[in-house]
């Protein structure tokens, strides 16, 4: 089977090699996983460049944490699934070489990832895909989807309708918390840098669009556009750079998930604000096996597909990379195997 890799020492993702390797078998409760589609989130675009916790790769790995595909093996002792089913991976696994004891950590870094023709997985670390799903969609659900309902559902005061949320950019989490804020009844305004895609996402039910770039001190705008109420939730992505400014964007009692840090490390980080409006402040790391099932089931109920920009074969995910940290794209990146 063909995979690509990091190699030892990776900064960049033009230096991404495709290789042929041993098919995988399974270990006891383990399956394998013909893949079909893998996503790319920003976290990937850190891994590859060797920007990410652990810096650049000691050995030879594969990238990318979220796919989907069909079982083509099951070893002795599983039972959850069976050959021809169609699943996708949750965003932490336990690691294949280990005990089924062991601490789940994430694919794509420190685990080898997905972005391989087959890949082995203990069964515990799969979901079912729905039956309407392309393999493209359900690739765009374990580490964006499920950290964008975490951040709505989970994490402290939960969603109600009539709330308003503020999602800043257009990622794949920012996205996802849109559909899910509208679907669940909430009002939602948008940031992005540009108009274009503002317009994209009033037109997806958005009820305001602010461009961050041209409106640099956009949480006055959010006071503005609520009556000077502010928002329930931020789902913020941009870290220390936005994040005072999400302080600012709050209603009373409102929350923010912390999620992302795209504006880098530098800037205001003073939480005050929170203690004058009795809000909160939520860290999120993606979300387990149980999130991603309920959210599964709201997706059932909704119908919500996730927004996929472009889809690159698996020959061209080098250039599915670069796509991607172009920032053209709204939603989700993919690559088909
Ligand atoms: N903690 C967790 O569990 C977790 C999980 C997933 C992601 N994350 C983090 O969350 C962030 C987003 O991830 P992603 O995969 O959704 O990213 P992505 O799909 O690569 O989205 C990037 C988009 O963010 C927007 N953006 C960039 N700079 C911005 C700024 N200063 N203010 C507002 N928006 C900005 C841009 O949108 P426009 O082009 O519209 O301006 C850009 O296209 C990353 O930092 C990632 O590491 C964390």
């Amino acid at each position: 089977m063909r995979a690509f890799i990091m190699p030892v020492g990776c900064k960049s993702s033009g230096e991404l090699r495709l290789v042929e390797r041993a098919d995988p078998r399974p270990g006891h409760g383990q399956v394998v996983v013909r893949i079909r589609a893998a996503s790319l989130n920003y976290r990937d675009q850190s891994i590859v460049a060797g920007r990410y916790f652990g810096g650049t790769p000691d050995h030879d790995m594969t990238p990318l944490s979220d796919a989907a595909g069909e079982i083509i093996a099951v070893g002795e002792g599983t039972g959850r699934f069976k050959p021809g089913d169609r699943v996708a991976a949750t965003f932490s696994q336990i690691p294949p070489s280990g005990p089924r004891s062991a601490p789940p950590v994430p694919l794509g870094s420190p685990l080898d990832g997905v972005l391989a023709e087959q890949v082995v997985l203990y069964e515990d670390g799969l979901v079912a895909v729905p039956p309407d799903y392309s393999f493209e969609e359900a690739a765009c659900l374990p580490c964006a989807g499920v950290t964008a309902w975490n951040a709505l559902m989970v994490a402290g005061r939960q969603l109600v309708p009539g709330d308003t949320v503020l999602v800043l950019g257009t990622g794949g989490v920012s996205m996802f918390a849109l559909q899910f804020a509208i679907a669940a009844g909430a009002r939602v305004i948008a940031t992005s840098s540009s108009d274009e895609k503002l317009a994209r996402l009033v037109a997806l039910g958005a009820s305001d669009g602010i461009n961050y770039k041209r409106t640099p001190d956009w949480e006055k705008e959010v006071l503005r556009l609520t009556g000077g109420r502010g928002a329930d939730c931020v789902v913020e992505v941009g870290g220390a750079g936005t994040l005072a400014r999400s302080f600012q964007s709050l209603a009373t009692g409102g929350k923010v998930a912390l999620i992302g840090v795209l504006t880098g490390p530098g800037g205001d980080t003073n939480p005050q604000p929170l203690m004058r409006k009795r809000a909160s402040l939520h860290g999120i790391f993606v979300g387990d096996r149980a999130m991603f099932e309920q959210m599964l089931v709201a997706i059932k109920v909704t119908r919500i597909k996730p927004i996929v920009d472009r889809v690159f074969a698996f020959e061209e995910s080098v250039a599915a990379f670069a796509y991607q940290a172009s920032g053209a794209f709204i939603g989700k990146v993919v690559i088909r195997l």
